[in-house]
């Protein structure tokens, strides 16, 4: 207990020093008055701006630290300097002082007390250009100036561009978007009473990079080699884009199910593209123009399974004629038998020796009950060849082809395996037979298409409405099915 006492201290000490190491005052640092300096008439009090400062993190305390006219003053919380009408003529360099807990920095604010008003001079731009590109407007700094002790007007001599102008009290230039391209050399004039001084300042606008035709078009790598039936999609191109804007396309004969993403160029690839091999040629385009470069896809052909495959085959008649509720399934065990998965169903097989395996040699004596949708001889017939054929747990791809979809070729069968144990005229859930071409097409028109595409594309409402209840058919059958009732249900 006490060291935990102990090891809690201290980790609260070093939390707490952690704290106050990152809470770091520093020096305070450019401390800066604009305009930097003041010129008047003797007589005339005055004041000088509010100077800005990096105060470190801490409060800053201002101060004259160089002995000058008793009339001068600086108010210590802002830096302002004050003059009273007391002050003799003369050139006052007055060095100020920012002092924090840390540091101090320092300045030189100027301050002319004149006898009589003089001619302006020294009138200075800092920075004195600008460097801009077209389409942006922006101004100068305030110029600093010796104003000769009376209000100056600024003015801008010579030709003056069109967009640029100056604030005639404060001497800022400013331009609008709508300037030139081109160098401006300014002239600046600022006027008393007396006389008057000139300054320069100078603008340059330059046009903005101009976008050229894309180029270095490529993929890496340039070519695929898939399989039928698999979707996938090219690396991202490498390309110069000219400094613009690039929107891909596909050009040329385009395969179905192949495409390109216009912002990325990425070229993508669906489960439906034929076999063959394609050149494809894609097309980078920019405000300026276009590049081309290609791409090879060849799509070859899945390889075929020989002998019966169990999970496109056999599971789907087992699921579908015996692993219903209330029958076969995990939760009803009938008798306990579960005919859902290879494992359950293996319980009752026997390998390359159907007269002995009891899940085959009870179908169509005893099982499914008489009452029930009865397997075809040919589906009997198939589950016979995969035990002679060894029983194996094969997982494959059935083979599929979008392209056919009339009810003879692909549809009757698809129902068969996967639906009529439970849509037949005997059992029909929610009165969907799906084992007759008339049933079929009747259950889907008065179920609605909708809700069918749902069930089978398992986006139904609730996950119960999902058909067939053992897992979702492959997306090439469903499109089959798809195809078949979009198409106005060909026989
Ligand atoms: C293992 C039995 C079983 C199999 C196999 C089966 N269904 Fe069903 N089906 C049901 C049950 C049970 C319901 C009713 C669900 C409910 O009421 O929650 C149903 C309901 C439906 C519905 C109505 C859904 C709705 O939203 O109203 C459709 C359509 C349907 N099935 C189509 C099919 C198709 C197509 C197949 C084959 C691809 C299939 N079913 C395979 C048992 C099955």
């Amino acid at each position: 207990m006490k060291k935990i006492i102990l090891i809690c201290f201290a980790a609260l000490v070093v939390y707490a020093c952690k704290h106050e190491i990152i809470v770091t005052k520093t020096v305070p640092t450019n401390l800066i008055y604009v305009p930097t300096s003041s010129t008047v008439l003797l007589g005339t009090a005055g004041n000088s701006a509010t100077p800005t400062i990096d105060n470190g993190g801490d409060a800053v305390v201002f101060s004259i630290t160089n002995t000058t006219d008793a009339g001068i003053s600086i108010n210590s919380k802002t830096g302002v300097i004050t003059w009273g009408a007391a002050v003799a003529v003369g050139t006052y360099n007055i060095s100020v002082t920012a002092t924090n807990s840390i540091g101090s920095t320092a300045t030189t604010y100027v301050l002319n007390v004149n006898s009589s008003v003089t001619a302006p001079s020294s009138l200075v731009y800092n920075p004195a250009s600008s460097t801009v590109v077209t389409g942006i407007s922006g101004n100068s700094v305030s110029p600093s100036i010796n104003t000769g002790g009376a209000a100056v007007t600024y003015s801008l001599t010579g030709t003056v561009p069109s967009g640029i102008s100056i604030n005639s009290s404060t001497g800022v230039i400013s331009w609008t978007n709508a300037v030139a391209v081109g160098v401006y050399n300014l002239s600046v004039k600022a006027t008393n009473n007396i006389g008057s001084v000139s300054g320069s300042y100078s603008l340059t606008v330059s046009q903005t990079q101009a976008v050229v035709t894309p180029s270095s078009f490529s993929y890496n790598p340039a070519s695929s080699s898939i399989t039928q039936g698999t979707a996938g999609t090219s690396a991202t191109p490498t390309i110069n884009n000219g400094l613009g804007t690039i929107t891909y396309s596909l050009s040329g004969v385009v395969p179905a199910g192949v495409s390109v993403y216009s912002a990325t160029g990425i070229i993508s690839w669906n489960t439906s593209v034929a076999t063959g091999t394609y050149n494809l040629t894609i097309k980078a385009a920019n405000s300026a123009g276009s590049i081309t470069t290609t791409y090879s896809l060849t799509v070859t052909a899945a390889p075929v399974v020989t002998g019966v495959c169990f999970s496109s085959q056999i599971l789907p008649l087992y699921q579908s004629f015996c692993a219903q509720a209330g029958c076969h399934n995990t939760t009803s065990a009938q008798g306990g038998v579960i005919l859902d998965s290879y494992a359950n169903i293996m319980n009752g097989i026997r390998a390359n020796n159907p007269g002995s395996s009891k899940y085959y040699t009870i179908i169509g004596r005893s099982m499914p009950p008489s009452t029930s949708a009865q397997m075809s001889a040919a589906q009997v017939a198939l589950i016979k060849q995969w035990i002679n054929e060894g029983a194996t747990n094969t997982t494959c791809t059935a083979s599929c082809d979008t392209t056919q979809f009339t009810y003879s070729t692909s549809i009757s069968a698809l129902f068969a395996n996967n639906c009529v144990g439970c849509h037949n005229a005997t059992t029909n859930y929610l009165g969907v037979i799906l084992s007759d071409y008339t049933s079929a097409v009747n259950s889907i028109k008065t179920i609605g298409t909708t809700t069918f595409l749902n069930a089978i594309n398992f986006t139904s409402a609730t996950a119960a409405m999902n058909m067939p209840p053992s897992g979702q058919m492959s997306s090439c059958q469903i499109t089959q099915i798809t195809k078949w009732i979009n198409n106005g249900y060909p026989q």
